[in-house]
């Protein structure tokens, strides 16, 4: 009892030893400095300490988990009895075998989403993998055959060929065998044996057949895991997955993993992954980032997700977890038909090929980083063609934590009337929200549509879109994007999108997976002025007014209850004033200094507003066409009044044809992707508002359009629209050989499209 206290006393001296030990710490002068800049030191030292306590003491009185864990996991460590491996588990084991699986659910997190994105997997290669006739799973470090019993409700374990659970502590090989009695399940056979080197009763040789293999929390309680892993490359089939759940800590830099798979998450502060691995240790457990690294150089990675376990305390304890899915590195990718993508060669738009540009990892790379090359990526192993590989790390990119634009904000219907765009057009547009691209898609199934963005939220953005009508029902479907809420994203999310989604948009998604739990349109930055206009609406009382506005049955009725009610609203002289000011443009609005020049030379603030909404309610019925400002002042769309993605009809074309394989998405400036194009390789070029973003006094746009003019093919189109009537870039587009058309220029009073937001509409053809 006295060593159980002593080893019960060294885990909580853990705290205050790391409170000293930071001190010391921060006695380094650099450190200070961190200390001052945000006091994250002193805070997290403070909360930890805090948090034990809490922990130690409501762990034992409130939390009532069965003492017997309390005493097998606190007092009586592992390594305490018996030096050879099983002895050591069976004795940590053996008193709470039973009481396993009721004290583990908090503890062990992400074992039931890592069950789901396998699943869903399995079930997107069912037609690969010849039959399911062939499936075997392995589960290594399975304890109590928990993992399998819950994965029958994801996917049928009567479905697998063989399931074996592999686990060297005899009283949770009982307990598995108990649970798969009970259940009648023939097909799942337990093997008490070492993962490191059990072998399959009747079965020489499984190399390259296994369709599974999964380890959940069982990687860091593996001392040799080195011959375990190397073992599971050589069971796993070529299309086979490999899915781990488990704690980790992070090493001191990213790993070079990271730029691989993507790391949201995944860094660890220096407290974190030195308390957690030092506490685990008495546990035989190991969290140092080695397991992680060497499965990570061994296979690769299909989806990656960290996460921290706020188990006992919410906030205070936070021990970081991962879910990984892993594949041969030699994946096999026959069955990826897209990949033939070269340059050039699409469509009628030919004019030459770059040379050696055959198979798809060469074909992407023409478009990619150099940085990224070097290995293969999760972008490698992509279950679709859709986004590009990206360096996330990049700060062009972290500094954007979310999409600006959760829907697109330029009329489809007018750039159609002018795009002439066939089968064979290869064109390049600005993501955005990506409403108008799939436009573009679904009316006229161009060849290629690369959607360039720097903001790599924009792209998972229209990346989720692309995958979820690619996999789910258009019930589901309009309820995340039509009504902006879908209580069950999180499920679907897991259960079906995963397999169409990269890594990068997965994680992205499962971190904000509460953006459809609400109102989704009301998130990102353009939330922000929805909300906004919404709070404006209701602070007027206008509430039922706009109401009635919005589903009026005439275009007269419209426009009374607009003259009547809502336009003294808007231009009060309050409102005059506020507008008036460049500041509140600036602020409020976000609109950049550069554009709001370019519309002041036509005339004052207010005036632009007038222009932009005084023809609205005359130009069509917010009910069923005027889905733009239906959506602004109702947080959502309508079965009547939303883009045709969001149509029954527009959902099915999408889905049935192959018009989403034209979509190439590409995280990186305009110009970046410009330079990674051969010559004359696009016929059409639609780059919204964001020249007016540029700066008259610096030449940084005329090189754009310098490499637009490159690789625009001759007879190719580039389409802008702009703040100002007449924009000062149109004479850099005469000048490096383009003919100059304007195609609507707004004058008060009329509108030049459902949107009206722009002064023009341009049009340059390339001679
Ligand atoms: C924390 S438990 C996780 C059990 C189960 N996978 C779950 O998620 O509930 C870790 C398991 O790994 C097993 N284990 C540890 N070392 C092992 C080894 N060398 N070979 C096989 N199993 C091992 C232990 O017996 C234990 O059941
Ligand atoms: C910090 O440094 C000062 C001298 O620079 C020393 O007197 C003090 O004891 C140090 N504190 C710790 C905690 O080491
Ligand atoms: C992914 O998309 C394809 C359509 O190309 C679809 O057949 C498949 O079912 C989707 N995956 C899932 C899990 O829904
Ligand atoms: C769709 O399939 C047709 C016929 O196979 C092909 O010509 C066309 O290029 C494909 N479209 C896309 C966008 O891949």
């Amino acid at each position: 009892m006295t060593r159980h206290l002593g080893l019960l006393m060294n885990r909580f001296l853990l705290v205050p030893f790391s409170l000293g030990l930071t001190q010391l710490a921060m006695n380094k002068s650099n450190l200070i400095n961190g200390f001052c800049a945000e006091h994250r030191w002193a805070s997290a030292v403070i909360l930890g300490f805090i948090g034990s306590c809490i922990s130690a003491v409501v762990g034992w009185k409130s939390v009532q988990a069965p003492l017997q864990f309390i005493y097998s996991c606190f007092l009586k460590p592992l390594g305490y009895h018996g030096h050879n491996q099983q002895d050591r588990l069976e004795s940590f084991y053996q008193d709470q075998a039973d009481v396993y699986d009721a004290t583990r659910g908090g503890l062990l997190r992400g074992r039931k989403t890592m069950l789901k994105l396998c699943a869903a997997q399995l079930k997107q290669q069912a037609s690969a993998i010849k039959s399911d006739e062939d499936l075997v799973w392995i589960d290594i470090g399975g304890g109590t055959g928990w993992n399998i019993e819950r994965m029958n409700t994801y996917y049928p374990i009567e479905k697998f060929h063989k399931v074996y659970l592999i686990d060297l502590t005899p009283s949770l090989c009982r307990i598995a065998r108990e649970r798969f009695q009970r259940r009648g399940w023939n097909n799942v056979v337990v093997l008490c044996e070492d993962a490191a080197s059990f072998t399959l009763p009747g079965i020489d040789d499984m190399s390259g057949k296994v369709g599974m293999i999964t380890m959940s929390y069982s990687l860091s309680m593996i001392d040799n895991f080195f011959p375990v892993i190397d073992r599971i490359q050589k069971l796993l089939a070529p299309k086979g997955i490999f899915g781990i759940a488990d704690f980790y800590v992070s090493g001191k830099s990213p790993s070079p993993a990271e730029k691989l798979s993507g790391s949201q998450n995944r860094q660890c502060s220096w407290l974190t992954r030195f308390f957690w691995q030092i506490w685990f240790d008495f546990d035989h457990i190991n969290l140092g980032p080695g397991r992680r690294d060497y499965v990570e150089y061994k296979f690769g990675t299909l989806k990656c997700l960290n996460a921290r376990n706020h188990f006992i305390v919410p906030y205070l304890v936070q021990i970081p977890y991962y879910i990984w899915l892993g594949c041969s590195l030699e994946r096999p990718d026959e069955d990826r038909s897209w990949d033939i993508d070269i340059p050039g060669s699409s469509g009628s738009s030919v004019v030459e090929s770059p040379p050696g540009s055959v198979s798809g990892r060469q074909t992407r790379m023409e478009f990619s980083k150099p940085a990224l090359q070097t290995r293969s990526s999760s972008f490698d192993y992509q279950a679709r063609p859709w986004r590009l590989p990206y360096d996330p790390s990049l700060p062009c990119h972290t500094q954007f934590r979310s999409y600006i634009y959760a829907f697109t904000w330029e009329d489809p219907r007018v750039d159609l009337e002018y795009l002439d765009l066939t089968e064979s057009d290869t064109m390049f547009v600005i993501t955005s929200a990506g409403d108008n691209a799939i436009e573009y898609a679904i009316k006229a199934r161009p060849q290629r549509i690369h959607c360039v963005d720097m903001n790599p939220c924009q792209n998972h953005l229209l990346e989720l879109k692309l995958a979820s009508i690619k996999s789910l029902e258009f019930e589901d479907f309009w309820k995340m994007f039509g009504e902006g809420r879908n209580p069950q994203f999180e499920t679907l999310l897991h259960d079906f999108i995963s397999p169409n989604l990269s890594s990068h948009a997965l994680q992205y998604w499962s971190h904000n997976s509460d953006r459809f739990s609400h109102k989704f349109y009301k998130t990102g930055y353009s939330g922000l002025a929805l909300t906004l206009v919404e709070w404006w609406i209701k602070m007027q009382g206008l509430q039922k007014d706009v109401h009635d506005m919005c589903h009026a049955e005439t275009i007269e009725e419209q426009k009374r209850i607009w003259n009547e009610k809502i336009r003294p609203a808007i231009f009060s002289p309050m409102i005059r004033k506020v507008l008036n000011n460049p500041m509140f443009m600036w602020n409020a609005l976000g609109v950049p200094m550069n554009q709001m020049n370019m519309f002041l030379k036509d005339g004052t603030t207010q005036q632009y507003i007038e222009d932009t909404l005084e023809p609205i309610p005359s130009r069509s019925l917010f009910r069923n066409d005027q889905y733009f400002f239906y959506l602004c002042m109702m947080q959502k769309y309508t079965r009547e009044s939303c883009p045709s993605y969001l149509t029954e009809e527009g959902f099915k074309t999408l889905k049935e044809t192959n018009a989403t394989d034209a979509f190439r998405l590409h995280t990186d400036s305009i110009v970046n992707v410009l330079q990674s194009m051969p010559d004359k390789y696009l016929t059409r070029m639609i780059v919204m508002d964001h020249m007016d973003w540029f700066s008259p006094e610096t030449n940084e746009l005329e090189q754009e359009i310098i490499e637009m003019a490159r690789v625009t093919q001759p007879n190719g189109r580039v389409y802008w629209r702009s703040a100002g009537k007449y924009p000062w870039y149109n004479d850099l587009f005469v000048k490096h050989g383009f003919e100059v058309t304007p195609l609507g220029i707004r004058e008060s009073g009329h509108s030049i499209d459902r949107v009206n937001m722009y002064s023009s509409f341009y049009m340059a053809v390339r001679s």
